[in-house]
């Protein structure tokens, strides 16, 4: 079955991409480059970042010494100057880029993408003998969020944001809130072996990344989230907590998942 192209949320032109990638990149990358570690010396490895974003994660490959070949639908947060190779891609409507791969990696990518299933068998078929695809993903099913709250009605207020905002608003993008939970499965039925899955979540006060990602995600989406029922004054309060340091939540689970080419 063909599914309709869906336009991705978070497009990189719009002027919180800059926060967005930089929260990402705090929050995630101590876990990512842990994980990556796992695969063994990196080193002369050709490794393939899609979705590569703000390229924290293709600069870190290059300077373990991988070749690196990041792509993006839109690349302008991607420096041409930083040890990796940088291609503008397509990953639903392009083939991949040619070669065998020793790693392929894509971090908060497929979640976005409503081919993510054909996709995951092109990027396990793209692997050389031995190869490594590792798919890195947040579970947004999760409720129970907000750790503490500094007054009444602040906790419901940050639920009603993320309900809204994870089941309405990126799901009419081609998000798919379950997508992470599959991933181990999916790479099983593509053939890889030794499947291997870590879940990683913490604690993100007011003002640090984990937070300030949320304020980004509104003043994305606003006009989503506006039309999906919330107000200005709500979103204005959870944008104003998201930067207060006696709010804290967890963040959304995230699915960490490596099979390997036989
Ligand atoms: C949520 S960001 C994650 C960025 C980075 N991987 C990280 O975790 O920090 C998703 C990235 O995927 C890119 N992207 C979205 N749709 C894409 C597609 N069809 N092909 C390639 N990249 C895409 C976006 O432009 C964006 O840079």
């Amino acid at each position: 079955m063909t599914l309709p192209a869906a336009r991705y949320a978070f497009d990189n032109d719009d002027p919180a991409a800059i926060d967005r990638h930089r929260c990402l990149s705090d929050m995630l990358d101590g876990h990512t480059t842990a994980r990556l570690s796992t695969l063994g010396a990196l080193a002369g490895r050709r490794c393939l970042e899609l979705g590569a974003g703000g390229g924290s994660i293709a600069g870190w490959l290059a300077r373990q010494g991988a070749h690196v070949l990041a792509t993006d639908l839109n690349v302008r947060h991607l420096p041409t100057d930083a040890g990796y190779r940088v291609l503008r891609h397509d990953l639903v409507t392009e083939p991949l880029p040619p070669g065998e791969w020793d790693v392929i990696h894509a971090r908060l990518l497929l979640l976005h993408l409503p081919q993510r299933e054909e996709i995951l068998r092109r990027l396990a078929g793209a692997l050389a003998p031995g190869g490594a695809l590792v798919l890195e993903e947040f579970a947004t099913t999760f409720r129970n969020a907000v750790l503490v709250a500094p007054g009444p009605g602040d906790a419901a207020a940050y639920d009603r944001y993320l309900d809204t905002l994870v089941e309405r608003v990126l799901p009419a993008h081609g998000n798919d809130p379950a997508w992470a939970r599959r991933v181990h499965a999916a790479m099983v039925e593509a053939g890889l072996a030794d499947v291997d899955t870590e879940v990683f979540a913490r604690s993100w006060a007011g003002g640090t990344a984990g937070a300030l990602l949320n304020a980004a995600n509104i003043a994305q989406q606003r006009a989503g989230l506006r039309a999906a029922g919330l107000t200005d004054a709500l979103l204005d309060r959870v944008t104003a907590l998201m930067s207060d340091p006696r709010m804290v939540i967890r963040s959304h689970l995230v699915y960490s998942t490596i099979g390997r080419r036989r």
